[in-house]
């Protein structure tokens, strides 16, 4: 299982197949290579079959988002996803988690923040993700995200746009999803389908206006999905979104390796 960077992926994986190994790699090394199986397993867990020593890990954004997805997709099809994420300082990595603390720290003693891990403050604050930006203005978290779920899904046809945006929270993502189906389906099908699916929890208490936030996410293997409404703005009832939080550090990498682990076992 490899979890230190691409770089360290990509020269050390190939010995590793060499010598009989079979690669687990969280990194972003080969997802997109056609010959390593991008897999998660509550999805496409046949494709584990498939490896040629290597399999991928999915991105995290892409994990937390397209597990609860994956039941409603299957039911009727998504046309079209509009993601937006709220992401935890983590999934840059432990430097980038102490520096949210540190600059909290700093911040609260009325002094000035020390930016090193992340290239702008993240304390009391939010910022497009520190990814490369592409020459249409992406960047590449939200690049990973559409064609890495296009390949999960098999599904080369489906529209994705996202906007990606890391917060001042330690751990576990969120995201608001808009989707559009084929087909009309309500609220209340939404409920029923996710009440049923590996991997998810549904936390949708509108009475109490309670729904799922980082904290709740925050080391558990579930995916938390609430504030499940239809989306009046699409015509014939096709149009649904959904909020989730889903610890990234969990399901969005560690637990997802280890599944993959075990079904190749
Ligand atoms: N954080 C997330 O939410 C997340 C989610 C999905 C995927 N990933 C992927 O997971 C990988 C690791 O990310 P991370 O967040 O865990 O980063 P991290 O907190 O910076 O940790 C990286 C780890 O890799 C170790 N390392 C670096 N070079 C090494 C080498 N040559 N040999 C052995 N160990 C080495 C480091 O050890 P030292 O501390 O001793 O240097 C450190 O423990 C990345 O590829 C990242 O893209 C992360």
């Amino acid at each position: 299982m490899f979890s230190a960077g691409g770089a360290r992926s990509k020269e050390f994986a190939p010995a590793a197949v060499e010598a009989g190994a079979v690669v687990v790699d969280n990194s972003s090394a080969f997802r997109m290579d056609p010959d390593v199986p991008l897999v998660i397993p509550e999805i496409n867990p046949e494709k584990i079959a498939e490896h040629n020593g290597i399999i991928a890990n999915p991105n995290c954004s892409t994990i937390v988002g397209i597990v609860p997805v994956w039941p409603l997709h299957k039911a009727n099809p998504v046309k079209r996803m509009v993601v937006s994420t709220y992401q935890a300082a983590s999934g840059a990595g432990m430097r980038a988690m102490f520096e949210l603390e540190s600059q909290s720290r700093e911040i609260l003693d009325g002094k000035e923040p020390t930016c090193e891990a992340f290239p702008y403050q993240i304390a009391f604050n939010c910022f497009s993700h520190n990814s490369a930006l592409d020459a249409n203005g992406y960047n590449l978290e939200e690049v990973k995200m559409v064609k890495e779920t296009r390949k999960i899904f098999d599904c080369p046809e489906i529209a994705i746009t996202c906007t990606c945006i890391r917060i001042p929270v330690l751990r576990a993502h969120c995201e608001s999803i808009n989707l559009e189906f084929a087909d009309p389906i309500r609220p209340e099908q939404v409920r029923d389908l996710l009440s049923t699916a590996p991997g998810v929890s549904v936390l949708d208490d509108r009475e109490n206006n309670r729904f799922p936030m980082p904290i709740d996410a925050t080391g558990k293997d579930d995916i938390f999905v609430g504030r499940i409404r239809q989306d009046g703005s699409i015509a014939e009832n096709r149009g649904i979104n959904i909020w989730v939080a889903g610890d990234q550090l969990r399901k969005g990498a560690a637990l997802n390796a280890v599944q993959i682990a075990e079904k190749l076992l």
